[in-house]
């Protein structure tokens, strides 16, 4: 929708409190909203930049009672190890605040009651699992039992993880309560419904006509699901966590998780701006855009827009940019089976290279389709992108530049063709890096940075500055003149990508930047985020594009202070100006750091097959096989059942199940074969008191005569045992 506005506001979504944040999250929502949060905010635009903790719903009560502690613990645990991994990668939101905050409450208890208030929820009483034993009734997820799908007998009552079908738990075989394991029975409740039908027509108008700018994978997703026609769908639960409806006889209810996580964002601009919070969520010139994974489309795009399409006085979104799926080394990403690489683990054990992250997760985002991640990849695109393209040039033109003209950028004395034919190039990456970033097309928008870097790396290998200073420093100055300028144009290119990187550069170019304004101090003056090699506060404002920016503006303390509007211009260090310190920009990652998080990996995939391997045959010895056909009384009486003691015992050889044994039958002293040596030793054999069944037509097995069979309890996993009497008794009492 083609509007003007003054300001953007920029959500991410809240991340569950119950665990780290992993790659799959960084790829799909905070690192590409983080590089178009410091896009939009170099190039001088108004943005607020929101997030924060979801910390209600089912998964926190299910993770507390495992770990025997309070879903409030669970949070605070969480919230904390997140933000701060937040903070580590660079991500630094104006507010990261949490769903269990005052404001919140407040916030979504008033949404909920004006849409109560003015009739727009629906009431149902339909019947739902209860748990007697535990006397509550049950979440989707707090219900197990068999997948009709799949026949995964360890299904939850809201998916399979192992099909991934979505369930009810109507569908489930034999469901059981995740809290007692105790069937549990139908009981009536009644909730509150937000009735999507009727807002389907207005849906389909908005979003199928109105927003067809949308990504493709996003409006595709929304059609499918108005095509398949919506629902009303409840936003209250039976549940002790969460926020108690706010309505009269609504004890033991909370709001649905999905009904008080978006309002999330609206609480957490309430905390941040008390006072001005209204102008970026009901001002039309507000334009609004939900980062998001591909799970939350529905959420975003249909549940969230209907409940403020409702509610009447805030505004919709005006893009939702929502990813699909980050892999990890082939394998779908899960915390229940740690397979991930976790922000707060990467931060501790990649110090100073949260840039490559950044880096790889952009370059690599599931934008259009599911993709993967590699450490492999991770190194090549390290090694042989940021240390051998970015990182070599900046580092030649900067040593050279050192080493000739003593860390001042050097006249350009001999210019050539060659050297205006390369700075020529770069204005149209900027254009063309513009316009990804402003369709949401990241992947491409770090390309085109990424193609400045290499125009600069291939001006500098072709012109051998090196070489030509043997026999002329006046051509070697022009060269590295043009090099420093392409320097600079990077730094401010690559900001958004890898901020700790872009500002190390213009620490060595002796530069500060213009990286616009935040709100981390709230209401007030706003943060100036100027970066500089001292310090100091933006004393400019930038000129407007089209084009670029007339003069590089000087800072406070003389150095010249880039902006986003400089990029592409061919004079941004003036001769004379002294660089900084030289130091490499990215390091190399040998293969035994990478290696070791492989080997990581494989060992957890190892213990989770083990596990598995574990759980399949546990559940495979509960299997019991239905009854055989009836048998007349006097079938059972021809049978000549016998209690025998085991006199000798030896493996038979070049057999891995079978043992011979000599057998004191009280009739006679004979020989049995029995399948039994996986299960028991010879020597575990002997001297037991085991029963038999006696007439049994004799049969050579191995070449040995065997007269009988030994009783044994078979599970289902195949495991045996055999049957002994209480106490000993005499050899040859019948048992019948
Ligand atoms: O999928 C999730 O991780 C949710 N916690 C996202 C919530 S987004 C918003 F609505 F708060
Ligand atoms: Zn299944």
């Amino acid at each position: 929708m083609d509007r003007e506005f003054k300001r953007t506001l920029v959500t991410c979504a809240l991340p569950y409190a119950n665990g780290p944040v992993h790659i799959g999250h960084l790829a799909g929502v905070y690192v590409p909203a983080d590089v178009y949060v410091r896009y939009l905010r170099m190039k001088g635009e108004d943005v607020l930049y929101i997030c924060g903790s979801d910390e209600h719903g089912v998964p926190i009560t299910i993770k507390a009672k495992n770990r025997g502690v309070s879903p409030q613990d669970v949070v605070d645990e969480y919230h904390k190890i997140i933000k701060e991994s937040f903070s580590g990668l660079g991500i630094n939101f104006d507010i990261y605040s949490r769903t269990t905050s005052e404001v919140h409450a407040k916030t979504a208890s008033a949404f909920f009651r004006k849409l109560y208030d003015e009739g727009k929820f629906v009431t149902k009483e339909t019947e739902q699992y209860y748990d007697e034993e535990a006397k509550t009734f049950l979440a989707d997820r707090y219900i197990t039992g068999t997948c009709p799908k799949c026949g995964n007998p360890n299904a939850y009552g809201d998916q399979c993880e192992k099909c991934g079908s979505t369930l009810s738990p109507e569908e489930l075989i034999d469901p059981k309560s995740a809290l007692s394991g105790s069937a549990p029975v139908k009981r009536k409740t009644k909730h509150w419904y937000l009735p999507l039908d009727q807002y389907e027509p207005w849906l389909r108008d908005w979003i199928l006509e109105r927003h067809k700018e949308w990504k493709t994978n996003v409006y595709g997703q929304c059609k499918s699901w108005l095509d398949g026609g919506l629902q009303p769908r409840a936003v209250s639960r039976d549940l002790d966590w969460g926020i108690p409806v706010p309505v009269e006889g609504a004890e033991g209810k909370v709001l649905y998780v999905w009904f008080d996580a978006p309002i999330g964002y609206i609480s957490n601009t309430r905390e941040l701006l008390p006072e001005s919070w209204e102008k970026w969520w009901k001002d039309p010139e507000t334009r609004i855009v939900n980062f998001i994974g591909k799970d939350n489309i529905v959420f975003h795009c249909i549940v969230f827009p209907s409940m403020c399409k409702g509610e009447g006085t805030f505004n919709l979104t005006d893009n939702v940019p929502a990813n699909e799926f980050l892999n990890l080394e082939g394998d779908k990403i899960s915390t229940s089976r740690n397979w991930a690489v976790w922000l707060n683990e990467y931060i501790g054990q990649f110090p100073g290279q949260e840039d490559v992250l950044r880096y790889v997760l952009c370059a690599n985002a599931p934008e259009t389709k599911d993709n993967d991640f590699t450490w492999k990849d991770f190194q090549q695109r390290n090694n042989s992108e940021l240390v051998a393209i970015f990182g070599n040039f900046v580092n030649r033109a900067v040593v050279l530049t050192g080493k000739y003209f003593g860390g001042k950028v050097p006249a350009n004395l001999k210019p050539e063709a060659i050297d205006k034919e390369t700075l020529d190039q770069i204005l149209p990456c900027r254009e063309s890096l513009e316009k990804n970033m402003e369709t949401f097309h990241f992947r491409e928008a770090l390309k085109d940075a990424m193609n400045i870097a290499r125009i600069g790396n291939k001006y500098i290998s072709d012109s051998e500055p090196w070489k030509v200073a043997k026999t002329d420093m006046d051509r070697t100055a022009s060269i590295l003149y043009t090099c420093l300028q392409i320097c600079a144009d990077l730094a401010i290119a690559f900001e958004p990508f890898t901020p700790f990187s872009a500002e190390k550069l213009r620490g060595m170019l002796g530069v500060g930047l213009d990286a616009g304004r935040d709100y981390r101090s709230g209401e007030g003056v706003p943060t100036v985020n100027f970066y500089a090699p001292g310090d100091g506060r933006a004393l400019h404002t930038s000129s407007v594009i089209p084009g670029c920016s007339d003069a590089v503006m000087p800072g406070p303390d003389g150095h010249p202070v880039l902006s986003w509007n400089d990029l592409g211009r061919t004079d941004l260090l003036p001769e004379g100006h002294e660089l900084g310190e030289a130091s490499l920009l990215f390091a190399k990652i040998d293969d035994p750091v990478v290696d070791a998080q492989v080997n990581r990996l494989h060992e957890i995939k190892a213990a989770n097959e083990a596990a598995a391997a574990a759980k399949a045959a546990a559940e495979a010895a509960k299997k019991i096989q239905p009854q055989k056909d009836e048998v007349s009384f006097d079938d059972f009486g021809r049978m000549d059942i016998r209690t025998a003691t085991v006199l000798a015992a030896e493996r038979v050889p070049k057999t891995d199940k079978l043992l011979k044994l000599t057998i004191d039958t009280g009739i006679d002293t004979r020989t049995i074969v029995s399948g039994i040596a996986e299960y028991y030793t010879p020597e575990q054999m002997l001297g037991r008191q085991i029963c038999i069944l006696a007439n049994l037509a004799p049969r050579v097995i191995r070449g040995i005569e065997s007269k009988g069979m030994i009783l044994m309890a078979k599970q289902g996993d195949g495991k045996m045992r055999f049957i002994t009497p209480e106490e000993v008794v005499v050899n040859g009492a019948q048992i019948g």
